[in-house]
Protein backbone atom coordinates (compact mmCIF):
# COMPACT_ATOMS: atom_id res chain seq x y z
CA UNK A 1 0.00 0.00 0.00
CA UNK A 2 0.98 3.60 -0.41
CA UNK A 3 2.10 5.88 2.13
CA UNK A 4 -1.22 7.63 3.47
CA UNK A 5 0.33 9.12 6.15
CA UNK A 6 3.68 10.68 6.92
CA UNK A 7 5.27 12.58 9.73
CA UNK A 8 7.80 15.44 8.82
CA UNK A 9 9.96 15.94 11.85
CA UNK A 10 11.50 18.44 10.75
CA UNK A 11 14.37 20.31 12.46
CA UNK A 12 13.30 18.44 15.85
CA UNK A 13 14.05 15.02 17.89
CA UNK A 14 16.55 13.23 19.65
CA UNK A 15 17.18 9.45 20.52
CA UNK A 16 15.19 10.00 23.79
CA UNK A 17 12.48 12.10 21.55
CA UNK A 18 12.41 8.63 19.34
CA UNK A 19 12.22 6.06 22.22
CA UNK A 20 9.24 8.40 23.68
CA UNK A 21 7.23 8.99 20.27
CA UNK A 22 7.10 5.32 19.58
CA UNK A 23 6.05 4.34 22.94
CA UNK A 24 3.17 6.67 22.66
CA UNK A 25 2.47 6.02 19.50
CA UNK A 26 2.04 2.01 19.76
CA UNK A 27 -0.04 2.94 22.82
CA UNK A 28 -2.41 4.83 20.91
CA UNK A 29 -2.28 3.19 17.34
CA UNK A 30 -5.39 0.93 16.98
CA UNK A 31 -4.59 -0.14 13.07
CA UNK A 32 -2.68 -3.22 11.31
CA UNK A 33 -1.65 -1.21 8.67
CA UNK A 34 1.52 -0.19 9.36
CA UNK A 35 2.91 0.22 5.88
CA UNK A 36 0.94 3.16 4.60
CA UNK A 37 2.83 5.27 7.54
CA UNK A 38 5.78 7.04 7.18
CA UNK A 39 8.21 8.93 9.28
CA UNK A 40 11.04 11.21 8.26
CA UNK A 41 12.84 12.02 11.02
CA UNK A 42 16.15 14.33 11.14
CA UNK A 43 18.39 12.17 8.63
CA UNK A 44 20.96 11.68 11.49
CA UNK A 45 18.34 9.71 13.65
CA UNK A 46 17.11 7.52 11.08
CA UNK A 47 19.01 4.79 12.00
CA UNK A 48 18.22 5.00 15.32
CA UNK A 49 14.83 5.73 14.62
CA UNK A 50 14.14 2.17 12.50
CA UNK A 51 15.55 0.29 15.29
CA UNK A 52 13.42 2.14 17.68
CA UNK A 53 10.46 1.12 15.16
CA UNK A 54 12.14 -2.59 14.91
CA UNK A 55 9.82 -5.12 13.32
CA UNK A 56 7.02 -2.56 12.46
CA UNK A 57 6.74 -2.26 8.82
CA UNK A 58 6.31 2.05 9.04
CA UNK A 59 8.20 2.99 6.00
CA UNK A 60 11.21 5.38 7.58
CA UNK A 61 12.40 8.65 4.97
CA UNK A 62 14.57 11.45 4.60
CA UNK A 63 13.39 15.37 4.57
CA UNK A 64 15.73 15.87 1.89
CA UNK A 65 18.56 14.28 -0.54
CA UNK A 66 21.40 15.84 -2.78
CA UNK A 67 20.92 15.98 -6.12
CA UNK A 68 23.84 14.48 -7.37
CA UNK A 69 25.23 10.76 -6.18
CA UNK A 70 28.74 11.77 -4.48
CA UNK A 71 31.34 14.26 -4.95
CA UNK A 72 32.78 17.21 -3.14
CA UNK A 73 29.49 18.69 -1.30
CA UNK A 74 30.51 18.89 1.65
CA UNK A 75 27.28 17.98 4.20
CA UNK A 76 25.27 16.58 1.99
CA UNK A 77 23.32 13.24 1.91
CA UNK A 78 22.71 11.22 -1.29
CA UNK A 79 19.83 9.31 -1.82
CA UNK A 80 21.97 5.48 -2.60
CA UNK A 81 22.77 6.59 1.56
CA UNK A 82 19.78 7.08 2.82
CA UNK A 83 18.13 3.70 0.98
CA UNK A 84 21.60 1.88 2.44
CA UNK A 85 20.00 2.71 5.69
CA UNK A 86 16.41 1.02 4.98
CA UNK A 87 14.61 4.59 3.94
CA UNK A 88 12.04 4.05 1.55
CA UNK A 89 10.99 7.46 0.18
CA UNK A 90 12.08 11.20 0.75
CA UNK A 91 10.50 14.59 1.22
CA UNK A 92 12.07 16.54 -1.91
CA UNK A 93 11.16 20.33 -2.81
CA UNK A 94 9.47 20.80 0.65
CA UNK A 95 8.55 25.11 0.34
CA UNK A 96 11.09 25.19 3.51
CA UNK A 97 13.84 24.45 0.93
CA UNK A 98 12.58 26.07 -1.65
CA UNK A 99 12.73 29.37 0.96
CA UNK A 100 15.37 28.95 2.87
CA UNK A 101 17.65 27.06 0.68
CA UNK A 102 16.84 28.69 -2.51
CA UNK A 103 15.88 25.05 -4.23
CA UNK A 104 14.37 25.73 -7.54
CA UNK A 105 12.38 23.19 -9.73
CA UNK A 106 15.83 22.76 -12.05
CA UNK A 107 17.32 21.10 -8.66
CA UNK A 108 14.20 19.85 -7.62
CA UNK A 109 13.95 17.65 -11.04
CA UNK A 110 18.10 16.21 -10.12
CA UNK A 111 16.52 15.12 -6.77
CA UNK A 112 13.61 13.40 -7.98
CA UNK A 113 15.98 11.27 -10.35
CA UNK A 114 18.60 10.53 -8.11
CA UNK A 115 15.52 9.20 -5.61
CA UNK A 116 14.24 7.29 -8.53
CA UNK A 117 17.84 5.96 -9.54
CA UNK A 118 17.71 4.34 -6.45
CA UNK A 119 14.24 2.93 -6.07
CA UNK A 120 13.75 5.61 -3.34
CA UNK A 121 10.11 6.74 -3.46
CA UNK A 122 10.28 11.26 -4.09
CA UNK A 123 7.13 12.94 -2.22
CA UNK A 124 6.97 16.14 -4.34
CA UNK A 125 5.90 18.83 -2.20
CA UNK A 126 4.10 21.87 -4.26
CA UNK A 127 2.29 24.80 -2.67
CA UNK A 128 1.37 28.12 -3.44
CA UNK A 129 2.17 31.27 -1.63
CA UNK A 130 -0.63 33.41 0.54
CA UNK A 131 0.44 36.41 -2.52
CA UNK A 132 0.18 33.75 -4.55
CA UNK A 133 -3.84 32.36 -3.06
CA UNK A 134 -5.01 36.50 -3.33
CA UNK A 135 -3.56 36.60 -6.87
CA UNK A 136 -5.67 34.09 -7.82
CA UNK A 137 -2.95 32.25 -9.33
CA UNK A 138 -3.21 29.02 -7.11
CA UNK A 139 -3.88 26.75 -10.22
CA UNK A 140 -1.14 28.52 -12.22
CA UNK A 141 1.36 28.03 -9.83
CA UNK A 142 0.62 24.87 -8.52
CA UNK A 143 0.71 23.52 -12.41
CA UNK A 144 4.21 25.29 -13.12
CA UNK A 145 5.60 23.27 -9.86
CA UNK A 146 4.74 19.96 -11.29
CA UNK A 147 5.79 21.22 -14.69
CA UNK A 148 8.94 22.39 -13.54
CA UNK A 149 9.48 19.59 -11.41
CA UNK A 150 9.00 16.60 -13.93
CA UNK A 151 9.83 18.09 -17.20
CA UNK A 152 13.04 16.23 -17.18
CA UNK A 153 12.02 13.46 -15.29
CA UNK A 154 9.03 11.82 -17.13
CA UNK A 155 9.72 8.47 -16.26
CA UNK A 156 10.01 8.39 -12.85
CA UNK A 157 8.20 4.85 -11.81
CA UNK A 158 7.01 6.26 -8.66
CA UNK A 159 5.80 9.28 -7.18
CA UNK A 160 3.88 10.80 -4.31
CA UNK A 161 3.06 14.50 -4.25
CA UNK A 162 2.14 16.77 -1.45
CA UNK A 163 -0.10 19.49 -1.87
CA UNK A 164 1.32 22.41 1.32
CA UNK A 165 -0.21 25.65 0.55
CA UNK A 166 2.73 27.96 2.15
CA UNK A 167 0.18 30.31 3.98
CA UNK A 168 -1.30 26.90 6.09
CA UNK A 169 1.95 25.22 7.12
CA UNK A 170 2.24 25.76 10.86
CA UNK A 171 -0.10 28.94 10.92
CA UNK A 172 -3.21 26.43 12.17
CA UNK A 173 -5.16 27.30 8.49
CA UNK A 174 -6.01 25.65 6.22
CA UNK A 175 -8.46 25.76 3.09
CA UNK A 176 -11.96 24.58 2.70
CA UNK A 177 -11.42 21.23 1.99
CA UNK A 178 -13.32 21.07 -0.63
CA UNK A 179 -11.36 23.55 -2.50
CA UNK A 180 -8.31 20.98 -1.67
CA UNK A 181 -10.09 18.31 -3.22
CA UNK A 182 -10.62 20.08 -6.32
CA UNK A 183 -6.50 20.70 -5.89
CA UNK A 184 -6.11 17.32 -5.89
CA UNK A 185 -8.20 16.86 -8.71
CA UNK A 186 -6.15 19.22 -11.07
CA UNK A 187 -2.63 17.84 -9.86
CA UNK A 188 -3.87 14.26 -10.61
CA UNK A 189 -5.12 15.35 -14.22
CA UNK A 190 -1.86 17.11 -14.82
CA UNK A 191 0.26 14.47 -13.99
CA UNK A 192 -1.65 11.61 -15.72
CA UNK A 193 -2.04 13.92 -19.11
CA UNK A 194 0.91 15.72 -19.16
CA UNK A 195 3.24 12.45 -17.98
CA UNK A 196 1.75 8.99 -18.43
CA UNK A 197 5.32 7.51 -17.78
CA UNK A 198 4.85 8.62 -14.83
CA UNK A 199 3.53 6.25 -11.79
CA UNK A 200 1.66 8.96 -9.76
CA UNK A 201 0.94 6.64 -6.21
CA UNK A 202 -0.72 9.68 -4.42
CA UNK A 203 -1.71 12.87 -3.62
CA UNK A 204 -0.99 14.08 0.14
CA UNK A 205 -2.55 17.40 1.98
CA UNK A 206 0.00 18.83 3.96
CA UNK A 207 -0.16 22.34 6.39
CA UNK A 208 -1.46 22.34 9.77
CA UNK A 209 -3.42 19.15 9.87
CA UNK A 210 -4.37 17.81 12.99
CA UNK A 211 -6.75 15.34 15.17
CA UNK A 212 -9.77 18.12 14.55
CA UNK A 213 -9.46 18.82 11.05
CA UNK A 214 -8.59 15.15 9.69
CA UNK A 215 -12.02 14.08 9.78
CA UNK A 216 -13.24 16.59 6.84
CA UNK A 217 -10.16 16.36 5.48
CA UNK A 218 -10.11 12.56 4.85
CA UNK A 219 -13.72 12.12 3.72
CA UNK A 220 -12.80 14.07 0.60
CA UNK A 221 -12.21 11.45 -2.26
CA UNK A 222 -9.20 12.58 -3.21
CA UNK A 223 -7.39 13.63 -0.34
CA UNK A 224 -5.29 10.76 -0.26
CA UNK A 225 -3.49 11.08 2.93
CA UNK A 226 -1.68 13.73 4.79
CA UNK A 227 2.44 15.13 5.26
CA UNK A 228 2.19 15.95 8.88
CA UNK A 229 4.43 18.65 10.68
CA UNK A 230 3.64 19.59 14.36
CA UNK A 231 0.67 17.61 15.03
CA UNK A 232 2.81 14.25 13.90
CA UNK A 233 6.16 15.21 16.73
CA UNK A 234 2.88 14.16 19.22
CA UNK A 235 3.25 10.16 19.26
CA UNK A 236 -0.44 10.29 20.64
CA UNK A 237 -1.53 12.67 18.41
CA UNK A 238 -0.67 11.18 15.12
CA UNK A 239 -1.89 7.92 16.47
CA UNK A 240 -5.27 8.94 16.56
CA UNK A 241 -5.18 11.18 13.58
CA UNK A 242 -4.01 7.36 11.83
CA UNK A 243 -7.23 6.00 13.17
CA UNK A 244 -9.38 8.28 12.33
CA UNK A 245 -7.86 8.00 8.30
CA UNK A 246 -8.49 4.21 9.23
CA UNK A 247 -11.74 4.39 10.27
CA UNK A 248 -12.85 6.47 7.04
CA UNK A 249 -10.47 5.14 4.42
CA UNK A 250 -9.31 1.66 5.35
P1 LIG B 1 2.47 21.62 9.82
O1 LIG B 1 1.67 20.35 9.90
O2 LIG B 1 3.25 21.92 11.05
O3 LIG B 1 1.64 22.77 9.34
O4 LIG B 1 3.60 21.36 8.69
C1 LIG B 1 3.22 20.85 7.47
C2 LIG B 1 4.44 20.50 6.73
O5 LIG B 1 5.23 21.35 6.37
C3 LIG B 1 4.66 19.08 6.45
O6 LIG B 1 5.67 18.90 5.51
Amino acid sequence: MSLCLVANWKLNGSKEFNHQWALEFFKNFNGQNFSSIGIAPASIYIDHLKKVIADKSIKIGAQNIDLVETGPRTGEISASMIKDLGCEFSIIGHSERRILFHETNQIICHKLIQANNNFVVPILCVGESMQEKQDNTTFKVIEQQIIGALKDASELSAIIIAYEPVWAIGSGKIPNPKEINSMHEMIKDVVQSRFPKIGLESVLYGGSVNLENASCLFEQKNIDGALIGGSSLDGKEFALIANVFNDLRV
